[in-house]
């Protein structure tokens, strides 16, 4: 990832990710269960990050999101998203590897996302049951990872907007 600049997203940043997003997903995703979860509350300080080319140019975005799960805490991944014009370079995976490290270091335990399982087992994403997201949500794309071993067993229930 040389050849990119990579560094925590700044409300500066803000307008350009979400239009690095518009690009990358379907109309309307906005519309989707998980941004209810979002909805006034900040994304985890530290955890989001941005990449740029040589010329500054947005190539790639994650955000991180604090949610409940039942009594407990998770961090929800998403979105990211790597310009049209950069996938397949490894960006993608490189974000994802540090914005979940960066979570650990930070104290948090679990990660969840809602997405293709294909692609996210390669960084240790497995189907979580009995976590609901609010509907209307595929509970197989419902994934889960485990930043201490074993914090995502016994952990059931709805997943709600941060409260704290
Ligand atoms: C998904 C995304 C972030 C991946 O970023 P990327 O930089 O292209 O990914 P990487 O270069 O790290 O990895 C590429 C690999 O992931 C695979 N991959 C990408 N998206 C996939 C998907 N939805 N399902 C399964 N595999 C996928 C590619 O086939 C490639 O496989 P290979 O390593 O066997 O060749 C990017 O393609 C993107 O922005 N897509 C549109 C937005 C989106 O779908 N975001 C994820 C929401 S769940």
């Amino acid at each position: 990832m040389q050849q990119f600049g990579i560094r925590p997203e700044e409300p500066d940043d803000w307008w350009e990710v979400e239009a690095l997003y518009d690009l990358c997903f379907a109309p309307g995703r906005e519309a989707l269960s998980s941004y209810r979860l979002r909805d006034d509350v900040p994304p985890v300080v530290g955890l989001s990050l941005v990449a740029r080319d040589g010329q500054g140019i947005l190539a790639g975005a994650i955000r991180f999101w604090p949610v409940h799960v039942g009594e407990h805490d998770a961090l929800l991944l998403g979105p990211v998203a790597v310009h049209p014009t950069h996938q397949g370079e490894g960006l993608g995976g490189y974000l994802i590897h540090a914005g979940v490290e960066a979570g650990r270091t930070k104290g948090w335990e679990r990660v969840m996302l809602v997405g293709d399982a294909p692609y996210y087992a390669r960084f240790g994403f497995l189907p979580l049951q009995g976590v609901e997201m609010p509907p209307p949500t595929n509970p197989d794309r419902v994934l889960g990872l485990e930043l201490t071993s074993g914090v995502w067993a016994d952990v059931h229930g709805p997943v709600t907007r941060w409260t704290r």
